[in-house]
């Protein structure tokens, strides 16, 4: 298995439809994102110092955006991280499988909206560190 890095993750930038009394971003599997979407979820209603994520995923390919205020999201592949600030509804995150993330500072307001490659499973998911180490490096 080749393992994937924090390098293979980054912002794409998505395309801006503007206008005077407001402005459009539409994403498009294959034209704005490299996945297919099965999956469309979002965080809202986090409350002031709340952490989410801690975990990664198997296989699992997401596009993060922050359709409202902002947050962080520290991304580790076992050897390397990398912390990203997602403030903008045309800039996303995509976080590759076989990533750790954990979401922080979230602003009051703020939505994170997910794109995802795949429906819910939680057989995809990696929940504990230590298991997380043992599985990038075998
Ligand atoms: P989780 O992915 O751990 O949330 P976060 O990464 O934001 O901290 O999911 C939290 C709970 O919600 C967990 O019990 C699984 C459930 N869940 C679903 O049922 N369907 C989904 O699509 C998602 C993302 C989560």
């Amino acid at each position: 298995m080749s393992r994937n890095s924090v390098n293979d993750c980054g912002i794409i930038e998505l395309p801006r439809i503007m206008g005077r009394s407001g402005n459009i971003t539409a994403v498009e599997p294959h034209l704005n994102i490299p996945f297919e979407i099965e999956r469309i979820y979002y965080l809202y209603d986090v409350p002031g110092g709340a952490e989410r994520g801690g975990h990664a995923h198997k296989n699992l390919r997401q596009l993060i955006v922050s359709a409202s205020g902002s947050f962080d999201v520290i991304l580790d592949d076992g050897i390397d991280k990398k912390q990203i600030t997602l403030n903008r509804p045309y800039s996303g995150l995509l976080i590759v499988p076989g990533i750790w993330r954990e979401l922080s500072n979230f602003s009051s307001g703020a939505v994170c909206l997910v794109l995802a490659s795949l429906r819910y499973d939680e057989s995809d998911y990696i929940r504990d560190y230590g298991d997380f180490l043992k599985y990038v490096r075998i």
